[in-house]
C-alpha cells in the first residue's frame, strides 16, 4: 500500500503544479482530499492490514494528505498573485471615443453667433412648406422660368387651396413672409437657418444643404445698411484675407439684386478644379421687393428692408484653413473624414 500512497501523492503534486486555475485546483483538491477521495478511500482499507504496516501506511497517508493540502495553498496564492498582476492600478482607463459636432453644425452656430452680436434673432421655419410661401409669395409668377432654377422637389400629396402644391422647401427665403406674418410690425431682424431641398448632385452641390436667410425690415433701411452687413460678416467670418465682390443679378423677391462672391480659399483667385474661375458664389441678396412686403402685411410706403440668402455648406468650405474639394464629402458619414474636424 505504501507504494501505492506514494504513486496518489506525486500524481497529486504534479498535478497541482500543472493546474491553471483556481476551479482546476478545487477539482484536484477533491479528487484527492475530498470525502470520496483517493487518500480517503485508502484509509478506509487501513483496517486490512498487519499492525505494523497499518502504522506505516496510516502516517504515510496523513504525511500526503498534509503535503498535497500544503501544495494546493500555495499554488492558489501563486495564481491569485499572477491574476493580481493584471490589475495595475496605473495603467491608464480606456476612454471612450468622445463624439463631435458635425462640421456643418459647428458652422451654424457660428453664423448664428456673429449675426446674433448685431442684434439679429434665429428663427425656423418649416421644411415642408407650401408653394406659396416658397415661391407665389415672392413674386414668381406661376410660369416664371427662376421657378426650374430651383428644381424643386414637390410632395406628391393634395394641394392646399389657397397656398398651392406642397414642396421641400428651396430655399430658405420661405421664411421671409412667414416672418413677416409673424412680427407684423416691424422692426425684424431675422436670420434664419435651414435645410433647403435641391435635385443637384456634384462637386459643388448636395440634394440637401443649409442656408442662412436674412432679412431686415425696418423705416429707412437702405443699400448702405445691407453693404454694412455683408461687410460685417465677410470680416467676422472669414477674416481680413478673404475679399468679396457683388455681381448683378436678378432674383423676382429683391430689386436691386445681386449675387456675392468671395475669392476661393484653395486657390486664393487663381482658378482651380472646385472654383474654376478663382471666385465661389455665397448667394444672393438684395432689396426687398415692395409686392413681398405686401405679401407679407408690411406697408411698402413705409417701411423697407435687405435680404440675403447664403448656403451655409459653401460658405463654410470657403473659410480659410479647410481645404474641402468636393461638397458631398460633407454627407458621406466617412468618419475619416469628418475627425479631422
Ligand atoms: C437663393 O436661394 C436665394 N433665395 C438667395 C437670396 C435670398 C437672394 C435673399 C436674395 C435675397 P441661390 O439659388 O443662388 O439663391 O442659392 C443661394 C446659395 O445657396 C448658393 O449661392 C449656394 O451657396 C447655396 N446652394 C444652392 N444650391 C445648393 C446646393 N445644391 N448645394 C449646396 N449649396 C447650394
Amino acid at each position: 500500500m505504501q507504494e501505492e500512497i506514494i504513486n496518489i501523492k506525486n500524481e497529486a503534486l504534479s498535478q497541482i503544479i500543472e493546474a491553471k486555475s483556481k476551479n482546476e485546483l478545487e477539482d484536484i483538491r477533491v479528487i484527492y482530499l475530498g470525502r470520496q477521495g483517493r487518500l480517503n478511500k485508502l484509509t478506509k482499507e487501513i483496517k486490512n492490514l498487519g499492525k505494523d504496516e497499518r502504522k506505516k501506511a496510516g502516517f504515510l497517508i496523513n504525511e500526503s494528505k498534509n503535503t498535497i493540502l500544503r501544495l494546493l495553498v500555495t499554488q492558489r496564492n501563486k495564481l491569485q498573485e499572477s491574476a493580481r498582476e493584471w490589475f495595475d492600478p496605473t495603467t491608464p482607463g480606456i476612454k471612450p471615443k468622445r463624439g463631435r459636432l458635425h462640421l456643418v453644425t459647428q458652422a451654424i452656430e457660428e453664423i448664428k453667433s456673429v449675426f446674433e452680436k448685431i442684434g439679429f434673432v434665429r428663427v425656423r421655419y418649416p421644411e415642408v412648406e407650401w408653394d406659396f410661401l416658397a415661391f407665389g409669395s415672392l413674386n414668381f409668377t406661376k410660369d416664371h422660368p427662376a421657378r426650374d432654377n430651383w428644381e424643386t422637389f414637390f410632395i406628391d400629396t393634395q394641394a392646399h387651396p389657397t397656398y398651392g402644391p406642397m414642396l421641400l422647401t428651396p430655399h430658405t427665403s420661405s421664411g421671409q413672409v412667414r416672418e413677416m406674418w409673424r412680427v407684423k410690425i416691424p422692426p425684424i431682424r431675422m436670420i434664419n437657418i435651414a435645410k433647403c431641398f435641391r435635385r443637384q448632385s456634384d462637386v459643388s452641390h448636395v440634394p440637401m444643404f443649409h442656408q442662412f436667410e436674412g432679412l431686415v425690415i425696418d423705416r429707412e433701411i437702405s443699400m448702405v445698411h445691407l453693404k454694412g452687413t455683408l461687410d460685417y460678416f465677410a470680416r467676422n467670418f472669414f477674416g481680413e484675407d478673404r475679399k468679396t465682390r457683388l455681381r448683378p443679378y436678378n432674383f423676382p423677391f429683391t430689386e436691386p439684386s445681386f449675387e456675392v462672391d468671395i475669392n476661393c480659399g484653395l486657390c486664393k483667385g487663381k482658378g482651380c478644379k472646385f472654383c474654376k474661375a478663382g471666385w465661389h458664389e455665397l448667394g444672393g441678396a438684395g432689396m426687398v421687393h415692395p409686392t413681398v412686403l405686401k405679401n407679407g402685411g408690411i406697408d411698402p410706403r413705409k417701411y423697407t428692408g435687405f435680404a440675403f440668402g447664403w448656403g451655409v455648406e459653401r460658405v463654410m468650405m470657403m473659410k480659410s484653413g479647410l481645404e474641402i474639394p468636393d461638397i458631398r464629402l460633407l454627407y458621406s458619414s466617412d468618419l475619416r473624414f469628418l475627425k479631422q474636424f
